[in-house]
């Protein structure tokens, strides 16, 4: 039987020749053509001016929040419902992650929750493109604007997604970009901070490279604390390789979408994420899928169980940063309620969705499911 993995790299273009090229050149840390060439290209994909390289995506929010100014006293409103980096990163900066629930949907936050949150010491709202489908950027912006706030994308997960004629990154002052191994761009760990403002970009530049001055002499004075989150030349290799075929994997992934869509449309008691709203690309990163158990006939760790005995390997959802003890710990709010999170953590999980996969992968995949529920 074959072994279908939940979500595998793709690495089909010239990643070995740029990588040899940096190796054989002696180009392997973070100074090097590659670099370069990446955050520029990248960037331009995203519509956006400038990219700042980093070694993961974590980093990439933490850097992003360091550029905006956040720092403790301050208050940043993301969802529940995210990979606890989003959380985890503005704890690094000594500020608050304030909770706001998932739209039932779209699965991202819930717009209409999210101004009974603002506080006088909010200062970034952080809306997470969940799975690949943008959030109501519109409404949050204009949100951001009444109260003075700024916005920054965690697009992680949304490399290529639109949102009316704008791509993932270029719809607030700051984004920041993940590139790990099961991303529809990667470098096996990666980042990228993204921003059209070059005070911004000069201030994840700086706070990058250990606070260097950026155009100062290297005399090794510092006047700020700063990190090394620098991504390598044989790293940046690979994500320039990655993004000539950008437009290539999103398009596999959406495929891939819409035929776990169509073979299991008659599938009682399967919901997936909704589809786009009209003027919008979502990119599909990971193919999600939440059960009624009691249309369906089974439960979401039945149908994982199964699935695992016929050779298919799948992924649990997010459990919500409400639950979680390093937030309350933190000193986070988690009080209150967050059906929807709860709902698709209990009821939902990820079905194999890299970009490789095979139709008839996803065929085989879809009867499981289908004859499992005797339909
Ligand atoms: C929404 C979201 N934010 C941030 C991250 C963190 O990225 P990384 O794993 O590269 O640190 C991820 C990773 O999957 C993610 O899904």
């Amino acid at each position: 039987m074959d072994f279908i993995p939940v979500c595998e790299p793709y690495l089909n273009g010239r990643e070995l020749e740029y990588v040899t090229d940096a190796v054989r050149t002696g180009w392997i840390s973070s100074s090097g053509k590659y670099v370069t060439a990446f955050e520029e290209k990248f960037a331009a994909y995203c519509g956006v001016a400038h990219g700042v390289a980093v070694c993961n995506g974590t980093i990439a929010l933490h850097l992003a929040l360091l550029a905006l100014g956040v720092g403790k006293g301050d208050e940043v409103i993301l969802p529940t419902f995210t990979m606890i980096a989003s959380a985890f990163a503005v704890c690094y900066t000594g500020a608050k992650p304030v909770f706001v629930d998932a739209d039932p949907d779209t699965w991202n936050i819930d717009v209409t929750k999210i101004e009974e949150k603002i506080t006088p010491r909010t200062k970034v709202i952080m809306p997470v493109h969940i799975f690949g489908k943008m959030c109501e950027m519109d409404a949050i912006r204009a949100l951001a604007k009444k109260y003075g706030l700024m916005v920054l994308e965690d697009a992680a997960e949304a490399h290529g997604a639109e949102y009316h004629g704008r791509k993932a990154g270029a719809c607030s002052e700051v984004s920041a970009f993940s590139f790990f191994a099961n991303k529809n761009i990667t470098t096996g760990e990666g980042g990228m901070v993204l921003t059209d403002d070059k005070a911004f970009f000069d201030r994840a530049r700086y706070f990058k490279n250990v606070c260097f001055p950026l155009d100062g002499p290297r005399n090794y004075r510092h006047d700020d604390i700063g990190y090394n989150y620098r991504m390598s030349n044989v790293v940046a290799a690979i994500g320039l390789a990655q993004v000539e075929k950008a437009d290539e994997y999103r398009a596999m992934r959406i495929r891939n979408h819409q035929l776990y869509r169509k073979f299991l449309a008659d599938v009682p008691g399967i919901r997936f994420q909704a589809p786009p709203a009209p003027d919008c690309v979502d990119v599909c990163w990971m193919n999600t899928i939440v059960v009624d158990p009691a249309v369906y006939g089974h439960g979401k760790d039945d149908l994982i169980a199964h699935l695992k005995e016929q050779g298919i390997d799948t992924r649990l959802l997010f459990t919500g940063m409400h639950r979680q003890k390093a937030m309350r710990d933190f000193g986070c709010d988690c009080s209150g309620d967050y059906p929807v999170c709860d709902w698709l953590t209990e009821n939902g999980f990820y079905l194999p969705s890299g970009s490789n996969l095979q139709e008839a992968q996803i065929e085989r995949i879809c009867e499981v499911i289908r004859k499992f529920a005797n339909v």
